[in-house]
């Protein structure tokens, strides 16, 4: 039971400045300050952002917005960034980024999570998670901003990409952007066309605003809009700023058909990955070991010609004895090719090659 409503941990967490600095300074351990913090309120800590789950709302058949209330410490969080959120599952901590929908005064925050075929994470979250639920955050990033130039702005997304354009968009309109605004949103089926109803009330609500949903996943009637992009569909557009975030290949093609200004967002992790053989950055988190490596030999054999001694049986992905953590950057599991990048997933290093830079809970 906490000692105080959560209201007031906001009001009195710039109160803990000075146990900041002495944290800065070393003279105060944070997780000794975090212990008695999280005492009084559960949700309590000296800089890491915890938040009670304080509503769930679908809005696709396959999209949920999930509302958080922050400690005080989400500073400086912009709609349109994204953030970590990390979740305990079967022992294990996993994370996974989600985009920010909303960032309300008083610290409350929207995701969108869409469910994700094998996503153990966000289906967790999807069929799980209750309201009320305790959840800590990393910090927000991302580069994403609503540009003021131009004659006006063109929104492009693919499947969950409407998440990060819709917190821009919610933002603009609220501080009154006043030029064209063109929203297009490529899904594979009308269940799939998220915010629907509420992207048909800020039309009603904002002239300047155009919404369109084009549906991939069958052939576009005769005059009407849809099928996957092509350049015909930025026809009107002219001197429009572009913002477009959805996998690589859908990027890519809109790059491809476009000379103006322009900012993207790729969720496909795979477009940076390196070709077996290249040289890649080892990080192995626990030991404090950076060390040049590269994609083709297993994370066990580098991790022992760095100098580590992983525990290790088998070395053929069978007895699991050299499971760790995966806590940044995409392996290739050697036998079946499948790669894996999602932070806080396990994987076995005797069988998993880096494709690019790692980091490794070793
Ligand atoms: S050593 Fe046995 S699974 Fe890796």
């Amino acid at each position: 039971m906490p000692l105080f409503p959560m209201r007031l941990v906001r009001v009195l967490s710039p109160l803990l400045r000075p146990l900041r600095v002495l944290v800065a300074r070393g003279w105060l351990r944070e997780a000794e300050v975090d212990v008695v913090l999280a005492w009084l309120h559960p949700a309590w800590r000296l800089n890491r952002v915890f938040a009670p789950v304080v509503g769930r709302e679908w809005v696709s058949d396959d999209l949920l917005a999930v509302r958080l209330r922050c400690n005080g410490n989400a500073r400086g969080w912009r709609a349109g960034q994204h953030v970590q959120l990390y979740l305990e599952m079967d022992g294990v901590r996993h994370g996974r980024s989600y985009s920010l929908t909303r960032v309300d005064a008083g610290g409350l925050i929207e995701l969108g999570v869409r469910r994700q075929a094998g996503g153990r994470m966000s289906n967790h979250i999807l069929d799980h998670l209750p309201v009320g639920a305790l959840l800590e955050l990393g910090q927000a990033d991302g580069e994403l901003y609503w540009p003021e130039q131009g004659a006006g702005v063109g929104l492009l997304a693919a499947g969950s990409g409407i998440t990060a354009l819709l917190g821009l968009l919610r933002a603009a309109l609220v501080q009154g952007y006043a030029a064209p605004v063109t929203l297009l949103h490529y899904v594979r089926e009308a269940g799939q066309c998220a915010y629907r109803e509420e992207l048909q009330q800020l039309m009603l609500r904002h002239p300047n605003l155009q919404v369109r949903w084009l549906l991939t996943g069958q052939e576009p009637e005769p005059g009407v809009l849809g099928g996957r992009f092509q350049a015909a569909h930025l026809l009107g557009m002219s001197g429009f700023e572009l913002l477009a975030c959805g996998p690589a290949g859908f990027i890519e093609a809109v790059r491809q058909s476009w000379g103006g200004g322009l900012q993207v967002e790729a969720f496909s992790p795979l477009q940076r990955l390196s070709e077996p053989g290249s040289a890649v950055r080892l990080d192995f988190a626990r030991s404090r070991l950076q060390a040049a490596g590269d994609s083709s030999r297993s994370l066990l054999e580098q991790a022992e010609a760095s100098g580590l001694r992983p525990a290790h049986g088998c070395r053929q992905g069978i007895c699991a004895s050299c499971t760790c953590l995966l806590l940044g950057g995409a392996v290739r599991d050697l036998r079946s090719g499948t790669t894996f990048a999602e932070p806080g997933q396990p994987i076995r290093l005797c069988v998993s090659a880096p494709l690019g830079d790692v980091q490794i809970d070793l």
